[in-house]
């Protein structure tokens, strides 16, 4: 994400690995549009760009209701994508700047200001949570991980939050190997993960979703590791589809489960992951690559596209504020004691 004052440019994550392109954004409803369409995604990414589409949108405003303009906007930006907590947290981050403007000038100051706050705290958390991931991982030989979907400075403010954990531990030299699942059906692990950690040098190594029971079998993953897009307030944690299955695997290998997400994925006005409401996408992500058919046509398709791992196989939540081990509801607590709106 780049912010230039008066538009906002986001890296087509769509076109990614073949073409880098950036688009430009002038207004909050593009922006959602871009949010709903993929072109970012990753749940603090989308809650960043929120938050520029609404400064864009102060931009847009007239004299005459202004305020009302930039609520509906608001509203607009609500709609782009259901599981992603980041984004209506980052929508209330800019109510509440909004509700201290008098006037719409202050208001294109205040909120673009937040914006870039809200961009700058993410980057921050990144790191923080990456140094408190290692004090977790007691293994002194380096060791191979596994990871699901992207959770690098594609998804962020920067820098990553499964990934940037990873990325650590690479510069740590404690890596040996990342696994990267491909990620059906957007493919955001080979068309992103690998694409992030093979231009950095890490060695990743790019298998189908279907591979990782194998890969888990052999011994040489130690950690799965994998971001969040909502946790709820008894450490249910609601990823990428696919996610649960491999905290099912873990648990079966012996090989421990690390959740890594900022605060703002933690949704503590939600008892439980049944609560959390899972986007369900057009079949046709499944049913056709670029195009080209490749399952029956009409054919029936079940295309949730997150899911739900319970807190019970989960070894570690970190966040920037510090590391949940075997979450529940009173670990959640101890670092997260207020309630949502
Ligand atoms: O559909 P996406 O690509 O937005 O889903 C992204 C994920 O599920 C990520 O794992 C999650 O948002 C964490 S990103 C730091």
């Amino acid at each position: 994400m780049r912010w230039h004052d008066d538009f906002l440019e986001l890296l087509d994550q769509r076109l990614l690995p073949a073409d880098e392109v950036w688009l430009p954004h002038t207004t909050a409803s593009e922006v959602a549009t871009s949010i709903r369409n993929m072109v970012v995604r990753g749940a603090p990414a989308i809650g960043i760009s929120a938050a520029y589409g609404v400064a864009l949108s102060a931009l847009q405003t007239t004299d005459n209701g202004w305020k009302q303009m930039i609520e509906a906007d608001m509203q607009v930006l609500a709609e782009s994508r259901p599981t992603a907590v980041n984004l209506f947290w980052a929508l209330n981050r800019m109510r509440e700047v909004l509700a201290t403007c008098d006037t719409r000038h202050q208001a294109q100051r205040r909120l673009a200001e937040a914006a870039i706050g809200i961009h700058g705290d993410d980057l921050a958390a990144n790191l923080a949570m990456a140094g408190h991931a290692l004090t977790v991982m007691d293994d002194r030989a380096p060791f191979s991980v596994l990871t699901h979907c992207n959770t690098g400075a594609l998804a962020t403010g920067g820098y990553g939050t499964a990934l940037g954990v990873i990325r650590r531990l690479h510069e740590e030299k404690m890596l040996k190997r990342v696994y990267a699942d491909e990620t059906r059906p957007w493919l955001q692990g080979s068309r992103l993960t690998a694409w992030e950690l093979a231009r950095e040098g890490i060695p990743v190594t790019l298998n189908a979703d279907g591979a990782a029971a194998a890969i888990l079998s052999r011994g040489e993953v130690k950690w799965v590791i994998v971001g969040a897009d909502r946790i709820t307030a008894n450490g249910d944690v609601a990823n990428k589809i696919g996610t649960y299955s491999l905290a099912v695997l873990a648990r079966h290998h012996k090989v421990r489960f690390m959740v890594v997400a900022p605060a703002s994925t933690v949704d503590m006005s939600l008892e439980s992951g049944q609560e959390i409401p899972i986007e369900q996408r057009d079949g046709l992500e499944i049913c056709e690559i670029k195009g080209i058919q490749i399952a029956p046509v009409g054919v029936d398709v079940f295309n949730p596209v997150f899911d739900v791992t319970p807190a019970s196989l989960i070894d570690a939540i970190v966040t920037e504020r510090g590391v949940i081990h075997e979450p529940d509801i009173s670990g959640m607590r101890t670092l997260f004691n207020e309630r949502k709106p």
